[in-house]
């Protein structure tokens, strides 16, 4: 459907504090002015997402989740040949996990998409939030639904805070807060003629695998398709969230003007990063302050996305660029003046400093891969050719450090995201994926391919982008590129919990034949945590797995 852009007015959601129950439910939402009204899954009974949970460092918080949801919103769309867990049962009992994306949170706790709850039912979630101010955000994670499950509204913001970020009392650093701060969520969607949701995915199916992608042909804004704005000459706070399931952006401002990129995923930087421009994949997070004092009384600048994807991309999978995102309208009245501290962290009246980039007691390659290998369009999408079930997965040792090498032979940049561990961005290096798979034929999937890619190495290390720098949760990999990352390894002493406990969970129910490579499970028991790419069809299908934080 043709909507007139920029008329809505960009919601904000609605900010609760403490312990509380929370819905998990169906509602309405009209998503632009010229759109009829649509049905729509959120928590906590907001028309759509959910409400943004503010809590702060140190404080915990017990969130109870109810699932009252009826018939899957997407229910066409449930496939039950994706994994043992998604059946039939689905379409009408829909299964949903909560996440709580970069919490420290335990195992239990944590939203493991095995560890779901069906209608009628409740889980109880406690965050202990002993972990510095941070943008989190919460999202489903039931295995095999994620991507329709989020699409149809189970996400939403969690905003951590401390003494030295602002919407305190405090407000240390002197940073936007109040009407001046809000969360942009920014998800492409694709709408009926009647309003309502389309759950839009690419596929190619080969031999029972498939490889796909939702993408929209219209943005979402916290809910709102294409928003407006009204702006103050001032400073603004953004706590930006790529709420999409696949859609990657390229942000600027149409004027060109420079922004401030102060935190990300895991908190504040060390330093504000000043720049025009920068790239958020999905389930990434980027905390800016925006500036527009130069902006009079019905003067207008927009948000832009110059993200392009390759050719292939492009003409295969629709994915055309999108370009004005929202509008900002200036109404001339004075706003928040200041600019932010030249330095966010390491001062007297400043954050702690960021731990320096550790040094690594081992390195571990993680092929990103495809099969069939290298071929165009790629099938499934896996981790070191290995599916969720597979073995063996990696068991890092606590108190250690690890550096992850992504090697990426697939054709498309994946976002790589470890629930627990944040980590740092050491470098990204090209290699030549073709010498790289003619050295090294990928075996059939299921079996764990993981070589060295030393040899194969092109050009030097680069350093990560300026927007990248501190601690991340969720990490661009790009094509043909090896991305090397540290992560340090908490032992259950600093955490205060087991990291590597074993909990119940609804042991799946097998439907049909295991595909080559995957084994069934009928396990009722899961342990430890999962990791896996954000391009949430990606995770669904076969780009998941586990991990055993060993003690
Ligand atoms: Cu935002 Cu495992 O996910
Ligand atoms: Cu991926």
């Amino acid at each position: 459907p043709k909507v007139q852009p920029f008329v809505d007015e960009l919601p904000v959601p609605p900010v609760i504090r403490g312990s509380r129950t929370l819905t998990v439910g169906a509602g309405t939402h009209r998503f632009h002015r010229d759109l009829g009204v649509a049905p729509t899954w959120s928590y906590g009974g907001a028309p759509y997402l959910g409400p943004t949970i503010e809590a702060r460092a140190g404080e915990p918080i017990e969130l109870t989740f109810s699932n009252e949801l009826g018939p899957h919103l997407f229910a066409g769309d449930v496939d039950t040949t994706i994994d043992d867990h998604t059946t039939d049962r689905d379409r009408v009992a829909p299964r949903v996990s909560v996440h709580l994306h970069g919490g420290v949170t335990p195992p239990d706790m944590d939203g493991h998409a095995e560890d779901t709850f069906r209608p009628g039912e409740t889980k109880f979630y406690r965050h202990f939030n002993r972990q510095g101010a941070a943008t989190l955000w919460y999202h489903d994670h039931a295995m095999g639904l994620t991507r329709l499950n989020v699409v149809a509204g189970l996400a939403g913001l969690y905003l951590l805070r401390d003494d030295y970020d602002t919407g305190t009392a405090a407000n240390t650093l002197g940073l936007p807060s109040g009407e001046f701060e809000m969360p942009l969520a920014i998800a492409d969607r694709r709408f009926n003629d009647d309003g309502s949701l389309r759950f839009h995915t690419v596929r190619w199916i080969q031999d029972g695998r498939w490889e796909g992608g939702m993408l929209g042909d219209l943005i979402t804004i916290n809910g709102a398709v294409h928003p407006r704005l009204d702006v103050a000459r001032g400073m603004y706070r953004f706590r930006v969230l790529n709420a999409s399931n696949f859609r990657e952006y390229r942000l600027s401002f149409s004027n060109r003007t420079r922004f401030w990129v102060i935190g990300n995923d895991s908190g504040l930087l060390d330093q504000p990063a000043y720049i025009d421009e920068m790239e958020i994949a999905p389930g990434e997070r980027v905390d800016i302050v925006a500036d527009f004092t130069g902006l009079g009384a019905g003067d207008s600048v927009d948000l832009i996305n110059s993200f392009q994807y390759g050719p292939g991309f492009a003409q295969i999978i629709g994915a055309q660029t999108i370009t004005s995102l929202m509008r900002f309208v200036g109404t001339g009245t004075a706003g928040f003046a200041s600019a932010p501290p030249i330095t966010l962290r390491g001062g007297k009246r400043q954050s702690p400093a960021l731990p320096p980039a550790p040094t690594a007691d081992r390195r571990r390659v993680i092929t990103l891969t495809q099969w069939p290998a290298h071929s165009w369009p790629p099938f499934t999408n896996t981790l070191n050719n290995l599916c969720y079930q597979d073995d063996p997965i990696p068991e890092p040792r606590q108190g250690t450090t690890e550096i992850w090498e992504f090697v990426n032979i697939s054709p498309e940049s994946h976002p790589m995201h470890l629930h627990l561990v944040h980590g740092r961005i050491l470098n990204r290096q090209a290699f030549d994926p073709i010498g790289y798979l003619a050295s090294n034929p990928v075996p059939p999937v299921g079996t764990y391919w993981a070589p060295e890619p030393d040899r194969f190495l092109q050009g030097d290390p680069q350093p990560p982008h300026a927007w990248e720098t501190g601690l991340k949760d969720t990490i661009t990999c790009p094509a043909g590129m090896v991305t090397r990352v540290a992560f340090a390894f908490p032992t259950a002493d600093e955490l205060g919990f087991d990291p590597d406990a074993t909990f119940p969970v609804p042991a799946p129910p097998h439907t049909g034949p295991a595909r080559a490579g995957h084994a069934h499970t009928d396990q009722a028991t899961a342990q430890g945590y999962v990791w896996h790419c954000h391009l949430i069809d990606h995770e669904d299908e076969c780009m998941m797995s586990r991990y055993h934080l060993r003690a």
